[in-house]
């Protein structure tokens, strides 16, 4: 209970909404200059980066980024590992989705893929809006915070759905002390789930000091492997080294995990 007490959620939304607000002031600037979703995604992708890209790992190898290598790896390596399990499900759902980039992202790439992204920043879902209008995507933007799964548990209910993709990156990262009692109510639903995320967790795995000094995640192995005695789900892939999106904490604790729900 304690631990839950830490979670201030509403001062993360807040510093959230300030910075992708930036990225949506650009896009309402600039968006009549756009009639590509490819180039307006390029677009907004480097004017957050600010012209220059992080350097990167792909299976432990250096990759001195620009910024447009950087997009397509990271377009391309979440793609394929997405395509390669969705296994026709109904929805794959963005958690954390940000400004959209992953769920569009996919979505460039596998048109008739219906999405989910469920987003706690006010700002982050209206670019997403945007980019889902003006370009006529199958993404829904819906409001989700990981400390109440209730937006998504009542979203889904409603839905004639058998089978659901869960997808997080660098997203269950800002949640410091997940409720396992969410992940519980949200796969007592009668929906086969499997789910794949890339958090930065890979010091809970080693048993390393937590490296972070802010609110990061620090629990999410733990999460999962009491799920797993319950056999609620099992964890079928941890990988360390499969990507990791730069080179600081962060990047170097990026690790790939994959369950499902038995
Ligand atoms: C590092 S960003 C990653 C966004 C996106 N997954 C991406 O790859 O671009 C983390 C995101 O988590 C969101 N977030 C922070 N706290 C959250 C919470 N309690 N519930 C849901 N999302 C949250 C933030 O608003 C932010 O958009």
């Amino acid at each position: 209970m304690q631990k839950y007490m830490k979670s201030n959620w509403k001062k993360n939304k807040e510093g959230h909404d300030k910075y992708w607000g930036e990225l949506y002031n650009f896009i309402a600037q600039n968006s009549t200059k756009y009639t590509e979703l490819e180039q307006e995604f390029l677009a907004l992708n480097y004017f957050e980066m600010k012209g220059s890209a992080p350097n990167f790992k792909i299976e432990d190898k250096l990759i001195n980024g620009d910024c447009s290598n950087y997009v397509t790896a990271k377009q391309n390596i979440l793609y394929n590992l997405i395509k390669d399990r969705i296994d026709g499900a109904d929805y794959l759902i963005d958690l954390g989705s940000g400004w959209g980039r992953n769920s569009i992202s996919y979505s460039m790439k596998d048109p008739d893929q219906k999405i989910i992204a469920g987003e706690l920043s006010d700002s982050g879902k209206n670019i997403t809006k945007c980019f889902t209008k003006k370009y006529n995507l199958p993404i829904e933007s819906i409001p989700f915070n990981f400390f109440d799964f209730t937006t998504l548990i009542d979203y889904l209910k409603d839905k004639d759905i058998s089978k659901v993709m869960l997808f997080s990156f660098h997203a269950i990262e800002q949640a410091d002390f997940l409720r396992e009692e969410e992940f519980r109510k949200l796969l007592a639903l009668p929906i086969k789930f499997k789910a794949l995320h890339f958090e930065p967790v890979a010091w809970q795995y080693r048993e390393q000091e937590f490296p972070f000094g802010n609110h990061y995640n620090q629990n999410f192995k733990e999460v999962l492997e009491s799920l797993e005695k319950d056999r609620i789900l099992r964890v079928n892939n941890i990988n360390h080294t499969h990507y990791q999106c730069n080179t600081n904490a962060g990047g170097t604790n990026s690790t790939l995990i994959e369950w499902e729900k038995l």
